[in-house]
């Protein structure tokens, strides 16, 4: 097992070289064991074609080994020099709007460029022949943040040639495309691969189904980028391959990006999370102000983990104020410990800080580092050493097998937001509320893909998966709650006939769906609503649980039920309770605030609420940790 260890982002191409050697010694003493470096130092290596500096690389990497750390590089093809734009002046996205996007900060690349591609490949073969066999290398990121500021879409020129030949190999033939698609609808026949356009600049909204093939092809561009980058990296090292995802990023699958990676890591920025991308009501927001939403941190370290096939990282960890979000508030004192000691109960490896020293220049001069600018220490330097030393009394033991599998599908979303059919039907929503009751009941949850090993669970939690794959059902040993919009779209976005959900064994129909405005709940006999979303049920299952109005709301067969609705608060809870209550899987309804994670040797208690908290005779303080041995 991978002792858990702590790490910070260092960027030495910031800083004079003469104080390398002190930053390198003040991680040791902090108790750190990685250092992140170079995922954005492309003009430092090349500055000019072909013309390439590693002297300071080697001398960075010599001082960093040199105080014990061990070495993350990173390829730094997430920032091209801006000589790469006069060899590829066409390689920039185009946005939705038809502009080309910009030099000046980062990502400015398409995926579906291939001139690029080709000088990715030649920058990580340059990179792997020189520290491939490198021991002080102890592992490597592809990239950063694939997807970062809306960067999957680009409808340039190269995206729309390469969704031609993507096209061709999918549907064989034109007219193959034209009956999946349903172009007859609006006379929208093709007759070559040739006449293709990407789905933007429409009169109105495009043809769902072809939204969808091009939201499919952009996930593949992302996979064949960083398979482009593992492929050489797999024969230069025997490191582990990882790459840096972010928080509630959705638009391609980060299961089919991983299956070529050793350990998925992340970014984990409680605070700025839920400013800009956590649903909460404001009073939630601001009770949360400065420790993050309880389970956000959680949906993602479970998520990864899934992503990393047991192998997760939270790479970049929040230590201050940062300087993106809508607001900045600072963190709780305390919180960057119980940040670290939740990601480690969650299964990480490794919890790295961002960054080590915060910037006197550039685009992140707010953003709090674990060193202000002037070197002196910032806050979360002391919880680090905290950490850090609690690390060395405390032996490393895996995350606990969840209670309850969730399923979470990046295909789902990408249908949702191709047809809503109500202006707040989000699927990350869905699922994210789907978990936050899981886990408010005090449960441990393992989030799989959908084509993941569910059986074993008995629970498995799949809300909103447009497509599920054949024989989904037939896989599971536990009970499996599904719903709403199951199987609600084959894979070209066509209703399928007959009527979803077509679960083997359970004779159910959605016959209408609708979405509803805010305050226009539907209720339920049991109590609490349908809300968002609900859906008319017909066919012979048993019906468990009906809608006030008498109409059924969840339909079962044997071990599968189906939900016709997307459940509030209330009645997601109880729904939950119940099942729960059937399979036998103990819960206990956790204070607001509080959560718990189990690992092989202990329970860890986070307490995020802004006031102490008791749990088993103990008391817990704001922004606390707690851990028992079982
Ligand atoms: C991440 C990114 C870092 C830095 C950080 C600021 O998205 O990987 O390079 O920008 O955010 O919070």
């Amino acid at each position: 097992m991978t002792p858990r260890t702590l790490g910070t982002c260092y960027y030495p191409e910031h800083w004079p070289e003469a104080i390398w050697a002190e930053d390198a010694r003040r991680m040791a003493r902090t108790g750190l064991t990685w250092v992140r470096i170079g995922e954005f130092a492309w003009t430092r290596i090349e500055p000019a074609p072909g013309e390439l500096h590693w002297d300071w690389l080697d001398r960075a990497i010599g001082v960093l080994a040199d105080a014990g750390l061990k070495v993350i590089l990173g390829t730094p093809t997430a920032t091209p020099p801006r000589w790469m734009l006069d060899r590829h002046p066409d390689m920039l996205a185009v946005d939705a709007e038809g502009r080309t996007r910009g030099f000046g900060s980062r990502r400015h690349y398409c995926f579906s460029h291939d001139g690029y591609l080709d000088e990715c490949r030649r920058i990580v073969t340059l990179l792997g022949d020189r520290y491939g066999r490198d021991a002080r290398i102890a592992a490597w990121q592809t990239d950063n943040e694939y997807g970062c500021h809306d960067t999957v879409i680009s409808y340039s020129d190269a995206a729309r040639n390469g969704f031609r030949r993507w096209c061709a190999d999918r549907y064989g033939s034109v007219a193959a495309l034209n009956r999946a698609w349903g172009n007859v609808f609006w006379s929208m026949d093709y007759g070559s691969f040739d006449q293709i356009g990407l789905p933007h600049l429409t009169v109105t909204e495009p043809n769902p189904a072809h939204a969808m093939a091009f939201r499919r092809y952009s996930s593949d561009m992302v996979v064949r980028f960083n398979r482009a980058q593992t492929e050489i990296l797999r024969a230069a090292t025997d490191a582990p391959l990882l790459h840096n995802y972010m928080g509630r990023e959705l638009a391609f699958d980060h299961f089919a990006v991983g299956r070529d990676l050793d350990i998925a890591s992340w970014d984990s920025y409680p605070i700025g999370f839920l400013s800009d991308r956590t649903p909460a009501s404001a009073a939630r927001k601001a009770r949360f102000l400065r420790q993050g939403d309880p389970d956000m941190q959680a949906f993602h370290h479970d998520l990864y983990r899934g992503v990393g096939r047991g192998r997760m990282w939270v790479m970049e960890q929040q230590p201050g104020p940062v300087n993106w979000a809508p607001h900045n508030p600072a963190p709780l004192p305390g919180m960057a410990r119980l940040w670290a000691w939740e990601a480690f109960a969650h299964g990480a490896e490794v919890v790295a800080y961002f960054r080590w020293r915060q910037a006197p220049f550039g685009q992140e001069q707010h953003h709090a580092g674990l060193l202000r600018p002037d070197s002196a220490p910032a806050p979360a330097l002391t919880e680090a050493a905290q950490v850090a030393s609690e690390l060395t009394e405390l032996p490393t033991a895996g995350c606990a097998r969840g209670d309850v599998a969730l399923i979470v599908d990046y295909a789902s979303a990408w249908a949702w937001e191709t047809q809503p059919q109500g202006r707040d039907f989000d699927y990350f929503e869905l699922a994210f509320e789907m978990y936050r009751g899981l886990r408010a009941l005090g449960l441990n949850i393992d989030i799989l893909p959908p084509d993941g090993d569910a059986s074993g669970y008995g629970l498995v939690v799949a809300p909103g998966i447009a497509t599920l794959p054949d024989g989904f059902a037939a896989r599971l040993d536990g009970l499996a709650l599904l719903g709403p919009r199951t199987n609600a779209r084959d894979t070209e976005m066509a209703t399928p006939v007959p009527l979803p959900p077509a679960l083997a064994g359970l004779d159910a129909r959605v016959t209408m769906v609708e979405s509803l405005p805010p305050g226009a709940d539907r209720p339920l006999a049991p109590g609490g609503n349908f809300t968002r979303w609900v859906e008319d049920l017909e066919g012979d299952a048993d019906t468990v649980e009906r809608r006030s109005d008498g109409a059924a709301a969840i339909l079962r067969a044997g071990r599968v039920l189906y939900m016709g609705g997307w459940p509030d608060e209330t009645a997601r809870d109880r729904i939950l309770g119940g099942l729960c209550r059937e399979a036998g899987i103990g819960t206990r309804r956790l204070p607001d605030g509080l959560r718990l994670r189990d690992t092989e040797t202990h329970r860890f208690w986070f307490n995020y609420a802004p006031e102490p908290v008791t749990v088993d005779g103990a008391t817990i303080p704001a922004a606390g940790v707690l851990w028992v041995p079982h």
